[in-house]
């Protein structure tokens, strides 16, 4: 069965992050290399499928990339062809053109679909295998938030950015005696705000998985004071919300598989927050979509790499219709119909979360 393979596509799509391209090198260069296969790219993700925008992967072409942001296949999270949009009679309408895609892959030859994305991207892969195509996903995500895998790649890249951003504004806050809000990423997961918050030494964290308190958080500002640190600094997720309130949504993109977006909470909070402190000014600072770009980390080249040999090997055995995934320090796999919707939020019980608040980090409870 395996040696039936000869030419493999590969694909990202959803929001991009880095390692991206590593994945997309060590895929090419492993199918190459080691395997023989031919191996080709659709751009701009599903679309370039439907589209039949295609280009050729080589050994040249994904030369130079390994630690480079962003993906050189170029990505979309809008196009989910099982609900594409089309204009029809001047109209435009939601359709399922998974047919067309199905086809183009058949008349290109291709064997096998490498998929790189997050849980939007991946629930399209699971529907494609569903209708026979050959698929292997890779996960990826700044939010980590893939309940199969123990991490995404992306996300140790996005905590860097976090964490020097903390450590920035640490020795401003301290010159100016002021109160310092970060607002990270992370959806509905509090990874990026937990892990950046301890790594950055963070006052106080707050996550999407504990509703905070103002009071508690205003507690934590003054006792610092009154033990002469008349500073702090707040690392909120963008999925924090109050306990009596609500997440705020920054914007709804339509024709996304999921429309909504967050932020604005750390400027909430601010303005909330004044009410109860009056000797420190508060700023908040939203660390966006840095957080995605930029150079890989050296741990995310390494795990990108190690993804995407194993997504080849994975094709070599014939083991279709699964995800690659790291569990423990091992590389393994999972079945797409096992990790779709299947989110990974933050325990607020767990080992980490504890030992935060035996260092003293005040989650606004
Ligand atoms: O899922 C990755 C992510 O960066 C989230 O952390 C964030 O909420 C969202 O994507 C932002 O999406 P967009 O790139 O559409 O603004």
């Amino acid at each position: 069965m395996a040696n039936e393979v000869k030419k493999i596509a590969l694909l990202t799509g959803g929001g991009d992050c880095p390692g991206l391209n590593a994945v997309i090198r060590a895929v090419t260069r492993t199918a190459v290399l080691k395997y023989g296969y031919e191996v080709i790219g659709y751009k701009y993700g599903y679309k370039g499928l439907y589209n039949n925008d295609i280009v050729p992967l080589t050994l040249d072409t994904v030369s130079g990339i390994l630690h480079k942001g962003g993906t050189i296949l170029y990505s979309s999270n809008k196009d989910n062809l099982f609900e594409y949009q089309v204009e029809e009679n001047g109209k435009r309408i939601k359709k399922d053109v998974s047919d067309i895609a199905v086809e183009n892959l058949k008349k290109e030859g291709v064997d096998v679909l490498v998929v790189i994305g997050g849980d939007g991207t991946l629930t399209s892969a699971r529907d494609f295998s569903r209708k026979g195509v050959k698929i292997i996903g890779v996960p990826k995500t700044i939010d980590n938030d893939l309940a199969a895998t123990q991490t995404t790649f992306g996300f140790y890249s996005a905590l860097d950015v976090a964490t020097e951003a903390l450590d920035r504004l640490h020795t401003t806050a301290e010159s100016h005696h002021r109160v310092m809000i970060l607002e990270v990423m992370g959806r509905n997961a509090g990874w990026i705000a937990l892990y950046s918050g301890l790594a950055g030494s963070a006052d106080v964290i707050l996550l999407p998985e504990i509703p905070y308190d103002i009071e508690r958080i205003a507690d934590k500002i003054k006792g610092r004071g009154k033990n002469g640190k008349p500073f702090s600094i707040i690392v909120v997720a963008e999925g924090a919300k109050p306990r009596d309130g609500e997440v705020v949504v920054s914007k709804i993109v339509e024709n996304s598989p999921d429309p909504i977006r967050l932020g604005g909470i750390g400027n909430k909070l601010a303005l909330d927050l004044e009410k109860y402190i009056d000797d420190h000014e508060m700023r908040c600072t939203v660390l966006g979509h840095i957080q995605r770009g930029g150079n890989a980390s050296t741990f995310d080249r390494i795990l990108s790499t190690r993804y995407g040999v194993a997504a080849v090997e994975l094709i070599h055995k014939g083991k279709f219709g699964n995800m690659v995934c790291l569990k423990g320090d091992e590389m393994s796999y999972e079945h797409l119909e096992n990790v779709i919707g299947q989110n990974k939020v933050v325990d607020p019980e767990g080992e980490l979360v504890k030992a935060a608040r035996s260092i003293g980090v005040s989650f606004g409870e």
